[in-house]
């Protein structure tokens, strides 16, 4: 697949594609379906030339057009699904992490959501049969808690040999937002690199979307300027599945609601933000010992419902 830049766009120079860019305008399907007022008013653009390019953006992310359901489901097929090492975890997903599609886990410390990113490290690397994507994994990690000694626990649970499966793993500590947004920008330039090996990269994990974010962004009058910054990085690690074919999986935390009077007083970070970009959201609560509850949260498909899994040493199961 070939990727076209916005600056491919006729009218858009290097000025131009920065404030689309700044406007969270980063893709060419954003552009597709923006309106030419809000082209004139972000890129400081006359409304014909707004116009001549949303038209070509449609034509390059070939968007506004009909096709046929037919059609659809043959690109569905082409979609692999990553098991997460639980039966009922990867049941609860419709059969797994679908790739092109980004999965989102939110909820408390120790939920156990760095250890399944851990686990679908390890799985991703196993052949189609047995939940994989015969494929390496990229993790950008933003709270310092890649474990490689977790992934040897992993590895021997299915008995592969660790040293092997720590080769396939491409791990970047993110030191701040900005570093954590560049960091896509690389793991698509390693992605093209691996696309022809016998591991081509098929899963991104970005672990935690949100801390950095969270921490950098505090007040309120920077609050929307947040929101737009997540947006767009999430939009950016989407298409980075779209172009690989790859599982995208991000964690976020939980806040408290100090308004909630009833009901669960938590809920995730990052708001409806995340909630739109993520294809499948999980929320994951702890239960007793090794146990871990996972209800899916408005998924496009699929029935809410809960699951019930565990962390041990080898990893995640049922
Ligand atoms: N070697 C191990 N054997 C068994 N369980 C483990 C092991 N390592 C970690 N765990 C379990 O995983 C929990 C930590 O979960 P995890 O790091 O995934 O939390 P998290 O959801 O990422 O939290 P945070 O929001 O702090 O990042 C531990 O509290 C423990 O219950
Ligand atoms: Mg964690």
């Amino acid at each position: 697949m070939v990727e076209v830049e916005l600056e491919d766009l006729p009218g858009v120079g290097p000025a131009i594609a920065e404030k689309l860019r700044e406007a969270g305008l980063t893709t060419l399907e954003a552009i597709a379906v923006a309106s030419p007022a809000e082209l004139v008013a972000t890129a400081e653009i006359g409304e014909a030339t707004a116009a001549k390019i949303i038209n070509a953006a449609r034509e390059a992310a070939d968007i506004g057009g009909f096709e046929t359901g037919e059609k659809i489901l043959d690109r569905r097929e082409s979609i692999g699904k990553l098991t997460t090492g639980s039966k009922s975890l990867d049941v609860l997903l419709g059969g797994g992490l679908e790739t092109c599609a980004m999965t989102e886990f939110y909820g408390e410390f120790g939920s156990g959501k760095t250890q399944i990113a851990h686990q679908l490290v390890v799985n991703v690397q196993l052949p189609e049969e047995q939940g994989g994507l015969n494929g390496s994994a990229i993790m950008i990690d933003t709270e310092n808690t890649f474990r490689p000694e977790r992934i040897k626990d992993m590895a021997d649970g299915l008995g592969l040999d660790y040293r092997e499966v720590l080769k396939n793993v491409h791990v970047a500590r993110a030191y701040n937002s900005n570093h954590q947004i560049l960091l896509v920008e690389k793991a698509k330039e390693l992605a093209d690199e691996l696309r022809d090996t016998d591991k081509p990269v098929r899963l991104l994990i970005i672990d935690s979307a949100t801390a950095h974010f969270r921490s950098e962004y505090v007040g309120r009058g920077t609050l929307s300027d947040r929101q737009q910054k997540i947006n767009k990085h999430l939009h950016d690690a989407l298409r980075f599945g779209d172009l690989n074919n790859a599982v995208v999986m991000i964690t976020n935390q939980v806040q408290v609601r100090p308004d909630a009077f009833f009901g669960d007083p938590t809920r995730p970070i990052g708001g409806h933000i995340v909630g739109h970009t993520a294809t499948f959201r999980i929320y994951l609560r702890k239960s007793k010992g090794e146990k871990r509850i996972a209800r899916l949260v408005d998924s496009p498909s699929l029935p809410e419902a809960e699951a019930v899994f565990t962390v041990t040493k080898a990893g995640i199961r049922d």
